[in-house]
């Protein structure tokens, strides 16, 4: 896909085909993942890949979605879900600020997830005790985020925000997203 093609439809995406993504898809999203920019080159962050279909649901009753949408509408029901989880996590005896790093290795992830058709979305809102002892994960490590993908089966498109604060994304008429983004003048400064 060309690259300005390929920003514009990665957006987020909440309702999948429950259709398995494959592990040479997989491995290049973890590629992608480990080719990000680094501060210092500390490289801190690493990953837990949960794809097994119980495990997938385990992670995903941890989650919550579409925070702006009644849960009816946001959260994904049976036959929507999500088919697979990259946790991402912080290694804190690597490094104590990691934030950049992540943001940057999830942006590659999700990129390298729609150039196939994979789409995604990143997830703060989770619980993070409850997962970190599903992964695992030691007093070292902190869980950043979870990212969900799967082949979405809905369309998102973006939209100019009419007021800098209409900032909730909704569902139209056919129950795809439409986020609005602050328009350009509301945001950039020329000196
Ligand atoms: C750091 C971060 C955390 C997010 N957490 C959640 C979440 O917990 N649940 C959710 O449904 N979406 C979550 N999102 C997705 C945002 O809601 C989404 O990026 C935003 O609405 C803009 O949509 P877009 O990605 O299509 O531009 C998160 C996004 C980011 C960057």
């Amino acid at each position: 896909m060309e690259l300005m093609e390929l920003l514009t439809g990665r957006r987020t995406y909440r309702r999948f085909l429950q259709k398995e993504v494959s592990r040479d898809i997989i491995d290049e999203i973890l590629y992608a993942a480990r080719l990000a920019s680094s501060a210092a080159n500390k490289q801190p962050l690493s990953y837990v890949v949960i794809r097994d279909a119980k495990k997938v649901e385990d992670v995903f009753q941890c989650t919550r979605w579409a925070g702006y949408l009644p849960p009816g509408d946001g959260q994904p029901k049976d036959g929507e879900k999500p088919v697979l989880f990259i946790a991402v996590v912080e290694n804190l005896s690597v490094s104590q600020d990691c934030d950049t790093d992540a943001g940057l290795a999830i942006g590659n992830m999700t990129l390298a997830a729609w150039n196939h058709g994979v789409g995604s979305c990143i997830i703060g809102a989770c619980d993070k005790t409850k997962l970190s002892a599903m992964f695992g994960l030691t007093q070292e490590q902190k869980l950043h985020t979870v990212v969900a993908f799967g082949y979405p089966s809905h369309k998102s498109r973006i939209t100019d925000a009419e007021e800098p604060g209409d900032i909730k994304y909704y569902l139209d008429e056919n129950r795809d997203y439409v986020v609005p983004k602050r328009k350009r003048e509301d945001v950039v400064t020329f000196l």
